[in-house]
């Protein structure tokens, strides 16, 4: 969602800043905008991408500056709503992600004291409140304006004549960084990594003042000691390599991601997460990290015995009754700053004797909420639509299984030697891509499309539905097999292809007799099979073959192939791949 970008240093920053601008697109947004700092200051913005605006904005000179990538909540996409938004002379700026909730009301009451408002957005309050609060200080006006607000929010703030600028945090991230006789602050990692590693995360309530030379963060007006962390992403990771897509590349790093989150994980110090006295489980997650929390449940149920509740984060919490006491809860999110997922850490906290996250980011807000985290090393992942992630979020939850003081010794031996293979498995699932390429270009010609599967495979189908729909705006459901004769058998025909899920266990005498009632009402099968499988050349119309591996890590094979199966879908619609319509990385509102 919105992003934030902010220079000081000695450099002209327009053109810097837009290039971390274009870096925070893959947040997803529909308008963008900078303020340049000076004796005025200088205010362009507009409804659209980037790339349009540093086409289309004037040369603006100055040393100090504040950029902005809107996702519209409050008021449609314009350039009157795009931040940067200033106050009635012009003389303060502001780009702020969050949501003011009480805006209503202070908005009211500024008019009466004789503010100009233009914009239907939240945001605007904040120049007009430190307006309001200016005295000669920016800083303390900042504080005294923060002081009426209530929601959330990352700021920052550009005054005409300061050489710095003013950066504030409640609920969302905001991330300093740090360099020599310059320094910058910005929403996320990636808009920084071209100019430094050195990172001081804000907490919330803390408030900062930066100039080219220093940085001072206070907390209710005191001054306070930040942590200079480095960051071991690279710039590389947040370019496209040679590949035509984000999306592409990250689903052929795979083998890597897998690869360093099994070495991850085996590194870790930390006392097994699921310890032997453990009752129950819940396990809470949006979007694809739902999916791979969903397989975490089969797992677990099948080799632990543990009972698992999984629930989506937004759905918990708006139950009304208290949650379900609980021994541990784990919560998936691969940015680690899904309001929704926040929300829910937090009513967690008063349920649950432990809190574990596991999270592709760090120095997220989750990570400061948990008891514990479990980093995936699946690095920057740039499209919205999650692939890499999920299946390193998958390699640490089969971790954490098997890591478990009661799970049979030999069992545990057993899968551990083959969940080492799986960096392979999922390479030769990227050689196959071709025929899945074949099988992509027929699915582009189909408006709808279901994807079936049973036990294990149902979330995989649940998440090809998704990555479908998401990117090539395909209509895609994701259903459990055994329900489709309770309704979504009314919808099979000859325009609806089936993609079925249908490895080699428990689950295929049944997956057959469904491909079997579908094909009897003409509708086309693409079926994902294990490569051992003799029968379903002549069942289903297409086939794509993964490599065998053990029932529990079907899924990653799984989730492989339905990605370039979506990917190429897309690619063959002419699809923006990396940016679906309305879409974001990040999902920073409930
Ligand atoms: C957004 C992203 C998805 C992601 C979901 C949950 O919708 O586009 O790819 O699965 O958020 O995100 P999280 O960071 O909590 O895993």
């Amino acid at each position: 969602m919105c992003g934030i970008i902010g220079y000081v240093g000695n450099r002209q920053a327009q053109p810097l800043l837009l290039d971390s601008l274009s870096k925070l697109e893959y947040r997803g947004y529909d308008s963008c905008g900078l303020a340049v700092g000076g004796n005025s200051i200088k205010v362009f913005k507009n409804a659209g991408r980037v790339e349009e605006l540093r086409a289309a904005s004037p040369l603006l000179q100055g040393t100090v500056a504040i950029g902005h990538t809107r996702w519209a909540t409050h008021g449609s996409p314009s350039s009157i709503n795009a931040h940067p938004h200033v106050d009635c002379n012009g003389r303060i700026a502001v780009v702020h992600n969050g949501v003011i909730t009480n805006y209503q009301t202070l908005r009211q009451r500024l008019i009466i004291e004789g503010h100009n408002f233009v914009s239907e957005t939240d945001t605007e309050v904040i120049p007009h409140l430190i307006e309001k609060h200016y005295k000669g200080n920016i800083e303390k006006a900042v504080e005294a304006a923060l002081g009426e607000i209530e929601g959330s929010y990352a700021i920052a703030v550009l005054a005409a004549k300061d050489a710095k600028l003013v950066v504030a945090r409640k609920g969302c991230p905001l991330i300093i960084g740090v360099s020599d006789r310059e320094n910058f602050v910005a929403s996320d990692v990636p808009a920084l990594l071209e100019y430094t590693n050195s990172v001081i995360y804000l907490e919330n309530g803390d408030i900062g003042v930066i100039t080219a030379d220093s940085i001072k963060i206070t907390r209710d007006g005191i001054e306070v000691d930040r942590k200079e962390e480095k960051i071991f992403w690279s710039i590389e990771d947040v370019q496209k390599g040679g590949y035509e897509h984000f999306m592409l590349k990250e689903i052929h790093e795979q083998p890597r991601a897998i690869r360093d989150t099994i070495e991850e994980c085996l590194s870790s110090n930390s006392s097994p997460v699921l310890g032997r006295n453990i009752e129950n489980l819940s396990m809470v997650a949006c979007g694809t990290s739902y999916h791979a929390a969903l397989i975490g449940k089969y797992v677990i149920e099948e080799l632990l015995a543990i009972p698992v509740a999984v629930e989506i984060a937004s759905e918990f919490n708006h139950r009304r009754r208290q949650p379900i006491p609980t021994s541990t809860a784990i919560v998936l999110t691969q940015s680690g700053e899904t309001a929704d997922v926040l929300v829910a850490m937090k009513r967690l906290l008063e349920v649950a004797r432990t809190i574990v996250v596991i999270t592709n980011v760090p120095g997220s807000t989750a990570t400061r909420i948990a008891k514990q985290t479990v980093y995936i090393k699946a690095g920057p992942e740039v499209s919205v639509a999650a692939t890499k992630t999920f299946t390193a979020q998958l390699i640490a939850l089969y971790q954490l299984i098997l890591s478990c003081p009661s799970l049979n010794r030999r069992i545990c031996k057993r899968l551990v030697a083959e969940l080492r293979t799986m960096p392979s498995a999922v390479q030769q699932v990227l050689n196959n891509e071709s025929e899945i390429m074949d099988c992509a270009r027929i699915l582009s010609q189909y408006d709808n499309a279901f994807f079936i599967g049973r036990g294990i495979s149902f979330p995989i189908a649940l998440e090809g539905a998704l990555k479908l729909k998401e990117i090539s705006y395909i209509h895609a459901e994701g259903c459990a097999a055994g329900e489709l004769k309770h309704g979504p058998l009314a919808l099979a025909h000859k325009d609806v292809p089936i993609i079925a899920i249908t490895p080699q266990d428990s689950t295929y005498e049944a997956m057959v007799t469904n491909i079997k009632e579908v094909k009897a009402r003409d509708a086309p099968v693409i079926a994902l099979v294990d490569e051992t499988d003799g029968i379903m050349e002549q069942l289903a119309d297409f086939v794509i073959r993964v490599p065998h591996v053990t029932s529990i890590f079907s899924a990653v094979v799984n989730a492989v192939a339905v990605q370039l199966l979506a990917y190429y879908a897309a690619k063959y619609r002419g699809c923006p791949i990396d940016f679906p319509r309305n879409l974001a990385k990040s999902v920073t509102v409930e």
